[in-house]
């Protein structure tokens, strides 16, 4: 009886994320810049395991090297392998060229 209502409330919690997430998912996707490029299709593979991909013009250039660093220890951490030279670099350069500075300098 105890474990099926904790089933069900369970159940409920998830019901309740997974519609939240798909409601933020379709408005938010209109708004990330340049979602043709191949920057932007490795930044929402690469950043989205996990938690909703930031926007780019959340943080500065500096900012965004930092953070990377910091993901791939968060990645290695939740055994996803850290990303590859290549495609960190191509995930950056997608982030700061798009970042704070980059929109109001
Ligand atoms: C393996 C899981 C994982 C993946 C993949 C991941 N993150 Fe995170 N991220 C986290 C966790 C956990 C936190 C919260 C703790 C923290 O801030 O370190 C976080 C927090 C953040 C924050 C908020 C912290 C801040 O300084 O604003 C940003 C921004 C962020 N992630 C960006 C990214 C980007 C960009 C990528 C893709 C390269 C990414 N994340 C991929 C786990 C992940």
């Amino acid at each position: 009886m105890k474990r099926s209502s904790l089933g069900l409330f369970l159940l409920m919690i998830l019901a309740a994320c997974s519609n939240q997430d798909t409601a933020m998912n379709s408005v938010v996707a209109n708004l990330y810049p340049d979602q043709a490029s191949v920057g932007f299709k490795q930044f929402s593979k690469q950043c989205s395991s996990c938690h909703r991909p930031p926007m780019p013009n959340q943080h500065t250039d500096l900012e965004w090297a930092g953070v990377i660093a910091l993901m791939q220890q968060h990645r290695a951490q939740a055994g996803y392998g850290a990303m590859s030279d290549d495609i960190k670099q191509q995930v950056l350069q997608y982030l700061q060229k798009h970042s704070q500075q980059g929109e109001s300098s």
